[in-house]
């Protein structure tokens, strides 16, 4: 299972980020804009961006100063993708990327001040697990921010959010990925993952506390923020 989800992001690494613009219209740049906002007023020395993916997180937390970045992720594909976006970019930077995996973080307890997340909970295959180790390594007080796919409350809009994942999302990644099941799971794992409330007491379950999320547009996607 986690080879296949491997798999999957190495399969559209190349088109990732492109389609995530069309399929978000941009906005995950703002929601990510949004992370960048809320660490740079915890000022913390080192980070961890879990599901790090093609670094866009990672390399928007580039200007906090005086600080340590380590992005990881279990496709090597998509931090190929990241480590190019970071030659590319014009300053120097504090940031690496390794392969590594939610379930299994290689380092000691309380060691980072702030760990993000950037949809990458709801692919995690056992996310109990992860948060478990993700609440391990962060450091009493330290923040754990994750950004994640929601599901609107509002009937309306809920309505108007399946129609469009289940068509859009799903058609936009065939024509740009030519990968129909990687986006049809991407479509699904969204509309099942638990949100709001419900995805708060799973971070409680593993010894979060001082929660709380941000709904963006109408909930389709949300910003939790959390202690250890
Ligand atoms: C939807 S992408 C998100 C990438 C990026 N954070 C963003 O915001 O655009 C999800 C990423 O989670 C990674 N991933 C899935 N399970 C993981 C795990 N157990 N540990 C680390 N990374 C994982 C995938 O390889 C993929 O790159």
């Amino acid at each position: 299972m986690k080879n296949n989800i491997k798999n999957m992001f190495d399969s559209i690494c190349n088109e990732y980020d492109f389609i995530n613009d069309i399929i978000t219209f941009r906005m995950h740049r703002i929601w990510k804009n949004d992370i960048k906002k809320l660490v740079h007023v915890l000022k913390p020395k080192k980070i961890l961006d879990v599901a790090t993916g093609t670094a866009d997180i990672a390399i928007a937390l580039n200007d906090v100063n005086d600080c340590k970045i380590i992005g990881i992720d279990i496709s090597s594909k998509m931090l190929e993708v990241g480590n190019k976006k970071l030659k590319n970019l014009n300053s120097n930077h504090n940031t690496i990327l390794e392969l590594g995996n939610a379930e299994k973080l290689k380092y000691v307890d309380n060691f980072f001040d702030v760990i993000t997340i950037g949809y990458g909970v709801r692919n995690f295959i056992n996310l109990k697990k992860s948060l478990d180790e993700i609440y391990r390594v962060l450091k009493f007080d330290g923040s754990l921010i994750i950004l994640e796919t929601s599901t609107p409350s509002n009937y309306i809009f809920k309505s108007i959010y399946l129609i469009y994942t289940k068509f859009y999302v799903r058609l936009i990644g065939w024509i740009f990925s030519k990968n129909f099941f990687a986006y049809s799971y991407l479509q699904h794992s969204a509309s099942k993952f638990p949100c709001g409330v419900d995805f708060i007491n799973i971070l409680k379950s593993s010894g979060f506390k001082a929660i709380s999320s941000n709904v963006k547009f109408f909930g389709a996607s949300t910003i939790y923020i959390a202690k250890k």
